[in-house]
């Protein structure tokens, strides 16, 4: 799929199709007026008729034109002009996207959007939205489908005029197309079934990106993490057939002595609860359990590929939450790489005993900064719904980094209360710790277990329960695996160059 940059004249471009986003009750850019003009005031009509307003993500599609050389036109609404956000427009091209992706072989034109009154939706960020956002948009959840629901597409046109930077325009184009397709490899991981994704196959996948796109990769097998005293992770391990693996990425784009931001992401390849069963309703989506090891890997790949000079170390902890003979049990003490004891009283509050571990080794591995991604509990989403990601830091400049990269980028993030009473919760009779608290504010608890094991590290960590992975389809977003916090870590490691 190329993306490429054009100024040749709407009349006369080859296309499928041709986008058109507009916002509402603002005249017509020139050129769509012109295009207005061609087609006998078809454009001008469906407004005036309110057919087609230009109400956020509202479609209208156009048909068998023979004015123009492209046979359809979809017109897409961008809403109001001042409301229009990073998020805004990209629900309106990845509904559109979604909207057209259902042919194979489709050559699409998107023209740049000229949108007054508006200081964020610049022409190059608009170009890098609109490139992300048809490379996310025409890829559905069709790995083990014949019969497939979205193709992506052959050809992708960004239309600008003779003023529109060009230089500037394809450079845009080129980090929208990397966001696009890291974001699309964090949902092809979550896609995979449970069968196909397991821990040797999923650092496997880190080795071979590494190597295409230039980053040091290290694995660690079950021995090493032995080595490294991971009692907390390996316990988590025992009860599957698949042994477990961390996957290390290192992305060393300034010199040694500049600080390192470590990425460390859970890695549950499949969570059945282990011994504390979970249901099957809860169960049945629980391939979905490495989302947060799915984000690194993702926002690795387009660090890498951006070649941002920040240096960058992402973690994956890959283990598989089983049930066999050697399981881990209800009442088991482990401890933790940091001598840390850890009461079991539910092993399916897995994740937080695979983080454990992997937090300490990024610590004593010289992370300057840290932030842990995780599918980590239900009660984040109870709180805070399927579409947004839980906060919850240790230190508030470092938790504010990370809110505005996320506010940048277009993702929903709320902080959560890390206050002192829930760490309470967690003292065990028996051990240091207990790895549950009571059913209240358990999102909470187990961000307060996670504090344990960083030190004073500035650190955050974001619950991906929710909008990790999607339930349904909706007109701008497939089910399944989303991709969520990839252009968020990628926009992090990006501020990260000026703020140390
Ligand atoms: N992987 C789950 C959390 C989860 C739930 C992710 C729903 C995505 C969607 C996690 O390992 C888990 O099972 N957490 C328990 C913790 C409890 C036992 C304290 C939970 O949320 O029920
Ligand atoms: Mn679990
Ligand atoms: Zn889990």
């Amino acid at each position: 799929m190329a993306i490429q940059f054009t100024n040749e004249s709407i009349s006369s471009l080859s296309a499928d199709w041709l986008v058109i986003g507009l916002v509402e009750s603002a005249p017509l850019p020139e050129a769509v007026a012109q295009l207005d003009e061609t087609l006998g005031g078809l454009i001008t009509r469906l407004r005036e008729s309110e057919d087609f307003t230009g109400k956020l993500a509202a479609t209208s599609t156009l048909l068998g034109l023979t004015d123009i050389k492209t046979p359809r036109i979809m017109l897409v609404g961008l809403g109001s002009a001042i409301e229009l956000s990073t998020a805004a427009f990209e629900k309106a091209m990845r509904t559109a996207a979604r909207a057209i992706s259902n042919k194979d072989d489709t050559r699409v034109a998107v023209l740049l959007p000229e949108v007054e009154n508006n200081s964020i939706i610049t022409s190059n960020l608009s170009a890098t939205l609109i490139s992300s956002s048809m490379i996310v948009g025409s890829v559905g959840q069709d790995l083990y489908r014949k019969e497939v629901a979205r193709y992506p597409f052959q050809d992708i046109l960004v239309v600008g005029t003779d003023s529109t930077d060009q230089s500037a325009c394809q450079q845009a184009i080129e980090q929208g197309t990397i966001l696009g397709e890291s974001i699309n490899l964090a949902r092809e991981m979550v896609n995979r079934h449970a069968s196909d994704i397991f821990p040797i196959s999923f650092a496997d996948r880190t080795k071979e990106i590494a190597k295409s796109y230039g980053l040091e990769s290290e694995i660690l097998d079950e021995n090493q993490l032995k080595q490294e005293k991971m009692g907390s992770m390996l316990a988590v391990a025992q009860g599957s057939d698949q042994p477990p693996r961390l996957a290390i990425l290192k992305h060393q784009g300034a010199d040694s002595s500049a600080p390192t931001l470590a990425l460390v992401g859970k890695g549950v390849t499949f969570d059945s609860g282990g011994l504390s069963l979970k249901p099957s309703d809860g169960m049945k989506t629980m391939k979905c359990d490495m989302g947060g090891a799915a984000a690194v890997l993702g926002a690795m790949t387009a660090i890498a590929r951006l070649k941002l000079p920040v240096n960058v170390v992402g973690y994956m902890g890959l283990v598989e939450n089983m049930v066999n003979g050697s399981s881990y049990k209800l009442g088991d003490v482990l401890t933790a790489r940091n001598g840390k004891t850890i009461e079991v009283l539910n092993t399916d509050a897995e994740g937080r005993l695979v983080l454990a571990d992997v937090l300490t080794l990024a610590v004593d591995r010289g992370a300057t900064k840290i932030i842990d991604l995780a599918t980590l509990t239900g009660a984040c989403v109870v709180a805070l719904g399927e579409e947004v990601t839980g906060v919850f830091s240790n230190d508030e400049d470092w938790s504010k980094a990370v809110h505005s990269a996320a506010k940048t980028s277009g993702e929903d993030v709320w902080e959560m209360p890390m206050l002192p009473q829930f760490a309470e919760q967690l003292k065990s009779d028996v051990a240091d710790l207990k790895n549950i608290g009571t059913r209240w504010g358990g999102a909470i608890t187990a961000a307060k277990f996670l504090e344990n094991f960083v030190d004073d590290t500035p650190w955050v960590h974001l619950d991906i329960a929710g909008p990790a992975f999607a339930s349904a389809n909706l007109p701008h977003r497939e089910g399944g695996g989303t991709g969520c916090m990839v252009k968020t870590l990628v926009e992090v490691a990006d501020q990260f160059k000026t703020s140390n």
